[in-house]
């Protein structure tokens, strides 16, 4: 079977042949057949040095033994018990002793639903409706987020779907990230419950916060009694064990984890201080619940992930991506092409833009048609990014120095391939 003729068919029965948006590509995306360590295989037998990685989920690569061999030995005992299990309490309570202020948490099955009862529940717990977001940040495919800046000088928030009503989306504000003047305006406009952040932006390209500007936030939402919600979907367990908090030494009052925790099973969380989880149903007043929510194979994966996270792990990925994205930027020098690269421990990104890349509004601004034409000759090298500018590229443990090796061979053909196209239309 191949790609082609395997997309002629799931377009007929799925939007453009996908399950996620993401994972349409121009001409039609690959079909993935198996995967393991830091590659993917797919029906046509073509190999792909993968820097997808689920997202930003596999933090240990495809099919990595501990888990899958954690999971398989759980699955004998049932899947579901609609009951609860000591392993969802032992998750909770080392989530605690990772997270300081994640002093109770609530288990959920995917970052969507995460931020969206964080959400209810800084409006429950404040009693106030707007929420401030941020020009680029992602939180997943809810009403109160699918919601992008209004024209003019209005800060209220406009439907960035059609179906999402413009009555919810006016008590969504959106401010720009990296600009604490943007969030002050917000706070004088409307009483604001929570301001929900990706504390390193990782949907819209690679966007690091710039100096003081997570510390910015918290003193804001302090003066005015409004939540600080870290999104660390992707932050979590990425950046460090403690995620962004400890990373940066900010602590948020409800946080939301998901990707990595999981290990390639749905799991999310959100949790928070006490005071503010006490009003979970079925304690509190703000309504929650879920069938699959602490699913036994999931938190069993979960439990595997926090095992096996260590500072000697964290080294070793901060210094591959390192080193992937200097030498990167090297070859694109030689090359005479201008590239920006944005690098934070595993993550990374690369913008063709000669300015600095600090918020939204600077993605914009980025030649997206040279990523699209990088993005298709390093396919054709068998590595796989991300198929879009608006995403972020994660390392895994799998990755070694021979994936780094293979990787900078295939961007020095790759990028030098782009040099003579641009050559030839000058
Ligand atoms: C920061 C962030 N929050 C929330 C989500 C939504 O998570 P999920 O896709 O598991 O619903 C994502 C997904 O990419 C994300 O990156």
């Amino acid at each position: 079977m191949k790609n082609a003729e395997l997309f002629e068919r799931a377009k007929k029965v799925l939007p453009l042949g996908v399950n996620s948006p993401v994972r349409f590509f121009e001409p039609y995306p690959f079909f993935v057949k198996s995967a393991s360590g830091a590659h993917l295989y797919d029906i046509e037998g073509t190999r792909y040095l993968d820097y997808a990685m689920g997202y930003g989920a596999l933090l240990f690569g495809h099919a990595y033994a501990p888990i899958i061999n954690a999971v398989k030995q759980r699955l004998d005992t049932g899947t579901l018990y609609g009951t609860p299990t000591e392993e969802e309490v032992v998750l909770a309570e080392k989530l605690s002793s990772l997270y300081p202020t994640l002093e109770m948490s609530r288990c959920v099955n995917s970052g969507t639903e995460a931020t969206m009862h964080a959400i209810r529940l800084a409006r429950g717990y404040t009693k106030r409706k707007s929420v401030i977001k941020f020009d680029g940040c992602f939180h997943g495919s809810h009403d109160t987020v699918l919601v992008k800046a209004g024209s003019g000088a209005s800060t209220f928030g406009v439907p960035s779907s059609a179906g999402v009503l413009e009555e919810l989306s006016k008590y969504t504000i959106v401010a720009q990230f990296n600009d604490v003047q943007s969030v002050e305006r917000a706070f004088k406009e409307q009483e604001i419950a929570a301001v929900i952040v990706e504390p390193v932006m990782a949907n819209y390209g690679l966007i690091p916060p710039s100096e003081d500007f997570l510390k910015s936030l918290r003193e804001l939402c302090d003066q005015n009694d409004a939540l600080l919600i870290f999104d660390e979907v992707v932050t979590g367990f990425r950046l460090s064990k403690g995620g962004a908090q400890s990373y940066y030494n900010v602590q948020a009052d409800i946080t939301t984890l998901g990707k990595v925790l999981g290990g390639g099973f749905p799991i999310a969380v959100y949790g928070g201080l006490r005071e503010i989880m006490s009003r979970v149903s079925p304690s509190g007043d703000v309504y929650q619940a879920g069938t699959y929510s602490g699913n036994p194979v999931s938190v069993t994966a979960a439990l595997k992930v926090l095992e096996l996270l260590s500072e000697s792990l964290y080294q070793r990925l901060r210094e591959y991506t390192r080193e992937l994205t200097k030498k990167i930027a090297q070859i694109a020098e030689e090359a005479r092409i201008t590239l920006v690269t944005n690098q934070i421990e595993s993550m990374f990104q690369l913008f063709f833009t000669n300015k600095p890349v600090r918020n939204a509004h600077d993605v914009r601004t980025c030649d997206t048609k040279m990523f699209k034409a990088l993005h298709s000759a390093l396919l054709k090298e068998g590595v796989f990014l991300p198929p879009s500018q608006f995403e972020t590229n994660f390392v895994s443990s799998a990755h070694t120095k021979d994936e780094l090796e293979k990787t900078t061979n295939a961007f020095q053909r790759a990028l030098n391939k782009l040099k003579t196209q641009l050559d030839k239309t000058d």
